[in-house]
């Protein structure tokens, strides 16, 4: 919305506007779209399938209203993800190190915020109840940082068409399911929900019913366009993050185009930024131990164990079986062997 010669009165009438035609379509959406319960009860905890993926009922309006809206710049950088994949980590490693030069080593921003409120989610927080976000001043650092759930195939055009940077990662989804089963647990602990079992969790899981799945085609859609576009999207691997962090993080820096320098690597800059943003040391930081997101969940759920293979102390071997199956059927035919290979070493 161009709104430089427009008077006060004016823009106040055009959000307005806005708002209704929004508020009209997405009830519009939620007559027709198919829906299933979410993972929590409570108003706007329902899950519609809009555009292939599961979206809250909450934030309906705010994936609309961005995919409308949201200019991305050339410069602007998204972190992508599933829930649950390691989006946390992601976005500490990301801002740490795009923006290493701009704050003393020792008064590093991750001491005083969380990775959550340095690069923030458009569809859960920065276009939650705003159509119409100060994009410029919510981001304090530059280049802009956003992170999204959404598809690929969703993302709204301009990202999709400018030359901005998306950096994604995948994890071996029965550790995923695991860490979503336990956060969401807790979830419904805090609002005194009976506790969901974890049979029926698998069979939403299995379903693709969650925030942002099903699971294959999320991580299907990334890959494809990353192979496609290879400069602009980096795929990662939370497994291979945890494998050799400092490998990893040189790979983002030069993804980024931000490589780091010799003296650089001399000075321990690498180690430092992989350190700050380990599950150990962030988990520890004050600011992720109390306190709750934009999106209303406590900032320590977002630490739980932080391991690779964790799903083997919760799934049943038919469980195993059945999602190796899914994964399989969904992956036949595609390029994507890697992922396969990830799964069955660790399955
Ligand atoms: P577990 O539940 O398996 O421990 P997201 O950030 O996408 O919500 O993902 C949360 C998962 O990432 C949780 O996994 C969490 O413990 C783990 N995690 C959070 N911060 C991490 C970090 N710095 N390093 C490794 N894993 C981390």
């Amino acid at each position: 919305m161009d709104t430089s010669r427009s008077s006060k009165a004016e823009i106040v009438s055009l959000i307005q506007n806005e708002e209704k035609s929004l508020d009209d379509e997405v009830q519009q959406l939620e007559q027709s779209l198919p829906k299933e319960e979410g993972w929590t009860s409570g108003s706007g905890k329902s899950l519609y399938l809009y555009q292939g993926f599961w979206c809250l009922a909450r934030d309906l309006k705010s994936v609309i209203s961005l995919q409308k809206h949201f200019q991305a710049f050339d410069s602007d950088v998204f972190v992508a993800t599933s829930p649950k994949c390691g989006t946390t980590w992601l976005k500490a490693l990301t801002f740490s190190t795009l923006c290493r030069t701009q704050y003393a080593r020792d008064q590093h921003p991750l001491l005083n915020s969380t990775p959550h409120q340095l690069v923030r989610f458009l569809e859960f927080d920065v276009y939650l109840n705003n159509p119409f976000p100060d994009l410029e001043n919510i981001c304090v650092y530059k280049p802009r940082m956003f992170a999204t759930h959404i598809p690929y195939a969703s993302l709204p055009t301009s990202i999709k068409d400018s030359k901005c940077k998306i950096v994604y990662i995948c994890r071996n989804p029965m550790d995923m399911l695991i860490s979503l089963w336990n956060f969401m647990g807790k979830f419904r602990d805090q609002i005194q929900d009976p506790p969901m079992s974890l049979d029926e969790a698998f069979d939403k899981f299995y379903r693709g019913i969650y925030l942002s799945g099903p699971f294959p085609e999320h991580v299907l859609g990334y890959w494809k366009a990353s192979q496609e576009n290879p400069d602009k999207i980096l795929f990662l691997k939370y497994e291979d993050l945890k494998e050799d962090i400092s490998c990893q993080l040189k790979k983002l820096a030069m993804f980024l185009g931000v490589p780091f320098t010799e003296d650089e690597e001399k000075q321990g800059v690498v180690e430092e930024i992989a350190k700050i943003c380990s599950f150990r040391e962030l988990k520890e930081v004050q600011v992720n131990k109390k306190g709750l997101s934009r999106f209303g969940t406590p900032h320590k759920d977002f630490f739980r164990k932080g391991q690779v293979g964790d799903w083997s102390n919760y799934l049943t071997p038919s469980m195993v079986e059945r999602l190796e199956k899914l994964i399989h059927e969904k992956l036949d035919g595609s390029d994507f062997s890697h992922f396969g290979e990830i799964f069955l070493e660790i399955g």
